[in-house]
Formats: structure tokens, C-alpha cells, sequence
């Protein structure tokens, strides 16, 4: 593994955004909790202590034995990091006369040390604490204040420990990248070589050592982190890896055959099972979407164990688990209790006995998707919005049918088909249509009807955590709905769904 940078969480919201920052300077990184501290070894090159929603003050509040670390190799505290240097060598934390929090200008900068190069006077920054340094320990010096916060960062003299007060990590500090740059890469001596390129050597080398030449079996969706983990262990072991795709009649118009014949161009051992018809027997007469979840999850599960029994001798399950999958977990009192079901043998199905590989556990989703390009996955499927595992189940409002689920792709199919002629696709982080279970009255000619309404959904978002709904024009969306009532049979309205997340979700169900 390349040279690393270790961050010792404490639990702060922006941790993981600590992460992408030092990624996007081409430096390896990983979060552990900071009671879990990894072996330090020589590819260690500096460690970063992250912000918590503690106060150092607290009792009990998260602690590490900062001597064993100290002086060996650099450290940066940020906030509640910096926070802890100071306390627990003896300078004084107290709480914020006001809350410090919010935007703040660096009005003194010392520029002679290596973490403040090239930092501008009056430089933008992000502070969010409720505590502050108000003495530093002995031989602690301040090498930046804003106009409220005079120890608005430190360095310990003698060695390469700073602390910050403010969050660098953060948009709101302009000159942030700036500075994590100076500590990752003057400070800690980081080559700022880890790319894609890198990444895709070193992980197609492991996989040959970890699987050498036992067979693996995988479950592909369609989406961007299956079919990247795919061409990964594609690419290590070629046709050892039989990959399972499975037509689960929940799909996009078309989608099955498309994503198929995509799979195939780039040389996957991909078997393709149309089981549409155990799917719609299994929903019969389901209407609450939780049932509707663990009727598709149950059948999925049943049909990919038979498929993984095909196949003789197989050892391993490929996963595209990502890492926000991995640290999701990390709570400030370690990796939570719960145990991963496949972890958990008894009476499982045989496929979740596998050891499990997933090669793409340390990336965000933007690495997957920049090493997806490397790799020259079709565009088709590297920018493709996510699509929920239960598909158009979760879209038809009460129970499912064939010809309900006929109905919602051809308006899906209309409505995404659009976004991509408009050159809208791409402004959208997820985009569907909803069918509704109830009828609307309406005219066509001299008739009156009485037919469906479809309800249109386009948001923006980062991570599906939290989510806005798109200001498409009204223009296309006036296109979008006469296209959608002439065009699709038993659909007379159309609506769009104006709410955002929180308080509503993306997915009606
Ligand atoms: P919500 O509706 O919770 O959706 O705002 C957030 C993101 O998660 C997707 N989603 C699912 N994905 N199985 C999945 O694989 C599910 O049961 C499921 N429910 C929601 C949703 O499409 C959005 O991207």
C-alpha cells in the first residue's frame, strides 16, 4: 500500500470530508476511530485528529495517548484535535464567551512556518466550536488569529504538531486545500501520487494474490459501483468471475437488455436470469412498501443462490460496497455492535458463506466513478443516476402488476429520455416518475376520463442524504407532461413533486 495519511476520528460531521480533501491532493488517506489507532507503520506519513461534537471538558470525553504519538511523526489537530493538544499538555480550554461559530478572517498569519505558506492576511475561515484555547501550554506558539480567536492555530516547538481552530476542510475556508496541502505535502513529505492509474495497479495486484485462481461469483445492479468492482476482478482474474444479473421486471424500460449488452461489450462473464414473473408473484397483493422490500429482497436472494450453485467450486462473493458504506459505522464509541448479517453464518443461504471481496471499500463515490473512466466503462453506465435496488416497486404507490409496471416505464422512459435530450440529465442527481394510486377525472375529445396521475420527481443532492428538488423549466416540463398524457395509455395527469429532504424523501415509498 502507498504512503498514507491515518485521521483519528472523534466523531465530527466533517470528518469524512477531511478525507476527500487530502484525496483531492492525490494522497492516500483512512479514517479510524481514534480508540481503534492502527499499527503506525513506515507508510504512515503524518496523522490528522479530527473536530467531535464533544468538548474536550466533558467527562469521558474521547482521549487518545497523544505521547505515544507525539514527535514521531507529524499531526494536525483540527478543532476538537487542537483542543486536546492544548488541554492535555496543559493549557486552558474553557467555553466560548460567544459561540464561535461561522465565518472568521485570519487577521495575524506567521507565514514563516510551513503550515501557514502561502496563507493570505484576512484568508476566510470556518470555525464551529464551543470551547476555545484561551492559554497554550509552554512551548506552544501561535502561528495564526483571527480578530476573536487569538489561538487560532499553534505549533508545538521542536516538532511537527500544529493544531487549527477553524475547519480547513470545509468550502467556507478559502485557502483550506492550501493549507491541508502544506501539512500533506511539506509538512508530512506525501508524493501526491495516488491515482486512479495507481489505484487500479495496486488493486488488481491484490485481488490476484487474495484470489489466485478460485472462482468468484457477483450480483450486478446496473449502477456505477458493481459494474466498477466488477471490471476490477474482471481485470485480475478474467473468467474466473461469473457475474449474475438478474431481470427482476422492476426495471427501467429496456434497461435489462441495454445494461446486458453494455456488460457483454466489456468482455464480462455475465449471465443474464429473466425472473419478472417470480418477482410479481411474490408481490401479489403486497400494498405496504416495507413488504414490498423484503418480498423482492427474499426472492433476489433465492434466485442468486441458485445462480452462485451453478457455478462449481466458487469461493468468493465480489461486493461494490463503497467506503461511506465501511465508515458509516464509526461512531465516536467505536464501530457500532451490530454485526453484518453475512458475518453471522447459521442458517444463511450458501452464497452469503463466500468470503466476501469488495475492491472498491476504500473509495468515495466520485473515486469509483473517476476510476469507472479509467477503466473505460461506457459513460452510459458511469453517469447513470442510482436507482433504488427494489426498482419501480417503491414507484407504484400500492401493489404491483405487470401492466402497472408496464405503464410506469413508458412514462419514466419519456420523462428521463427528455432530461437527456434537454441536456438536463446531467444538472440531476436522480430523476423518476411516480405512479399514483389514484384516478383523476379528465377529458380526451368529447370523453370524459377517469385514468392515473403520474407524478414527476428531479432532485439535486450530494450523497441521497439530504436532497432539493430541481427548478427544471416549465417549459420542458409543459413538453414532458403533453408527451407523457398522449403518448402513455391510461395516464391523464401529470404533477411534480416540489418537496425537498428533509422533510420528505426522494423515494415516495
Ligand atoms: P430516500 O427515499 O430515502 O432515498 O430519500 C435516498 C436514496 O436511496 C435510494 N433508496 C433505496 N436504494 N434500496 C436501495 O437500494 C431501497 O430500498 C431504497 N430506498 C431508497 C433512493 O433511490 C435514493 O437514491
Amino acid at each position: 500500500m502507498a504512503e498514507q495519511i491515518l485521521i483519528l476520528d472523534f466523531g465530527s460531521q466533517y470528518t469524512q470530508l477531511i478525507a476527500r480533501r487530502v484525496r483531492e491532493l492525490n494522497v492516500y488517506c483512512e479514517i479510524h476511530p481514534f480508540n481503534k489507532i492502527p499499527e503506525i507503520t513506515s507508510e504512515i506519513k503524518g496523522i490528522i485528529l479530527s473536530g467531535s461534537p464533544c468538548s474536550v471538558r466533558d467527562e469521558g470525553a474521547p482521549d487518545l495517548d497523544l505521547d505515544s504519538l507525539r514527535g514521531k511523526l507529524p499531526i494536525l489537530g483540527v478543532c476538537y484535535g487542537s483542543q486536546l493538544l492544548a488541554l492535555k499538555y496543559g493549557g486552558e480550554v474553557l467555553p466560548s464567551e460567544i459561540r464561535e461559530y461561522g465565518r472568521a478572517n485570519l487577521s495575524h498569519i506567521d507565514t514563516h512556518y510551513d503550515l501557514m505558506k502561502e496563507m493570505t492576511h484576512g484568508s476566510q475561515v470556518w470555525m464551529s466550536h464551543g470551547d476555545t484555547i484561551k492559554e497554550l501550554p509552554k512551548g506552544f506558539e501561535v502561528i495564526a488569529s483571527t480578530s476573536s480567536v487569538r489561538v487560532a492555530a499553534f505549533k508545538i516547538e521542536g516538532e511537527d504538531t500544529y493544531g487549527i481552530q477553524f475547519h480547513p476542510e470545509v468550502t467556507h475556508t478559502s485557502e483550506g486545500k492550501n493549507l491541508l496541502r502544506n501539512f500533506v505535502v511539506q509538512i508530512c513529505g506525501c508524493a501526491q501520487d495516488w491515482t486512479s492509474d495507481v489505484f487500479i495497479d495496486a488493486t488488481i495486484a491484490d485481488l490476484k494474490a487474495k484470489i489466485g485462481t478460485d472462482k468468484v461469483v457477483m450480483g450486478l445492479s446496473g449502477g456505477v459501483d458493481s459494474s466498477v468492482a466488477a471490471t476490477l476482478i474482471h481485470r485480475a482474474i478474467g473468467e474466473n468471475l461469473t457475474c449474475v444479473f438478474v431481470d427482476n421486471g422492476l426495471l427501467r424500460k429496456n434497461e435489462f437488455e441495454e445494461v446486458l449488452d453494455s456488460y457483454k461489450h466489456m468482455g464480462l462473464n455475465v449471465i443474464g436470469v429473466d425472473v419478472k414473473q417470480q418477482f410479481y408473484d411474490a408481490l401479489e397483493g403486497l400494498t405496504e412498501p416495507e413488504s414490498k422490500r423484503k418480498a423482492i429482497g427474499r426472492v433476489f436472494i433465492e434466485i442468486f443462490d441458485e445462480e452462485a450453485h451453478k457455478i462449481p467450486g466458487v469461493k468468493w462473493l465480489g461486493q461494490g460496497t463503497i467506503y461511506p458504506d465501511v465508515i458509516e459505522s464509526v461512531s465516536i464509541n467505536g464501530p457500532s455492535a451490530t454485526i453484518k448479517s453475512h458475518h453471522n453464518v447459521g442458517g444463511l443461504p450458501d452464497f452469503m458463506k463466500l468470503s466476501v471481496v469488495e475492491p472498491l471499500n476504500t473509495l468515495f463515490k466520485d473515486e469509483v466513478r473517476e476510476v469507472g473512466r479509467a477503466l473505460e466503462i461506457p459513460e452510459t453506465i458511469i453517469g447513470r443516476h442510482p436507482f433504488p435496488g427494489p426498482g419501480l416497486a417503491i414507484r407504484i404507490l400500492g401493489d404491483i402488476t405487470a401492466e402497472k409496471v408496464k405503464t410506469l416505464q413508458e412514462v419514466d422512459h419519456i420523462f428521463i429520455q427528455g432530461l437527456k435530450d434537454h441536456g438536463l440529465y446531467d444538472e440531476v442527481w436522480q430523476a423518476g416518475a411516480i405512479l399514483l394510486p389514484i384516478h383523476s377525472v379528465g377529458v380526451m375529445g368529447d370523453e370524459r376520463t377517469y385514468e392515473k396521475v403520474v407524478a414527476l420527481r428531479a432532485v439535486g443532492s450530494v450523497d441521497g442524504m439530504t436532497a432539493d428538488w430541481i427548478h427544471l423549466p416549465y417549459e420542458f416540463l409543459g413538453k414532458m407532461s403533453n408527451e407523457i398524457i398522449n403518448r402513455v395509455k391510461g395516464v391523464n395527469r401529470v404533477v411534480y413533486d416540489i418537496s425537498s429532504k428533509p422533510p420528505a424523501t426522494i423515494e415516495w415509498e
